[in-house]
């Protein structure tokens, strides 16, 4: 075999398993795009995250969604699929002073118990959803509050609704 045939056999492999990575990536969930100020202050406004409650973030990206109801006394964990995200978040939780309030795990948000969770943050995409409203109804407890950036989510019923936000409670 030449050197010219094994290098385009293990260039062609590369680019077929970075494809491959990028389609999963995609099936797992949305890419990375942060939430805006205003949404973040619509979510806790519809979600109203007390002291002391659970709250899960789905995706949790450079950590805003979660170090916001941290902010506030909520007990946040954050769960994200990108190791370089979760750095960058728990080192803003740090600068914002909510390291104790604040948890970041770097973990496929689909392999989280959602159960012991009085909150849910998403800022999720389209074809994503249906799924995590059926994840939804199988592990959260009835009366969990969900808010989701913009995306609708099938399944639980909508109980409120901002320009940027809707909130929904699991029944
Ligand atoms: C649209 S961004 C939102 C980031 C953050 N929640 C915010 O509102 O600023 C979605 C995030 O979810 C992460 N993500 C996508 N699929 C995931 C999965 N299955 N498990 C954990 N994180 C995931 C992405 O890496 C990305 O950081």
């Amino acid at each position: 075999m030449s050197l010219d045939y094994l290098a385009f056999v293990l260039l062609s492999l590369a680019v077929l398993g970075a494809c491959g990575w990028l389609l999963w990536m995609f099936w797992q969930g949305p890419p990375y795009v942060p939430s805006k100020d205003e949404a973040i202050k619509e979510m806790l406004d519809l979600a109203g995250v007390k002291k002391g409650e659970r709250v899960a973030e789905l995706g949790s990206g450079d950590g805003r969604l979660a170090i916001a109801p941290a902010k506030q006394g909520a007990l946040v964990d954050g769960f994200e699929i990108n190791p370089i995200l979760v750095w960058t978040a728990r080192k803003n939780a740090r600068k914002a002073g909510v390291s104790t309030h604040v948890t970041f795990t770097r973990k496929n948000f689909w392999r989280v118990d959602l159960s012991p969770y009085a909150v849910v943050t998403t800022f999720g995409i389209p074809h994503v959803m249906e799924r995590l409203g059926r994840k939804l109804k199988r592990e959260s407890k009835p009366g969990t509050r969900v808010v989701s950036n913009v995306f609708p989510i099938p399944g639980p019923k909508r109980i409120g609704k901002t320009k940027r936000a809707l909130r929904y409670r699991v029944n």
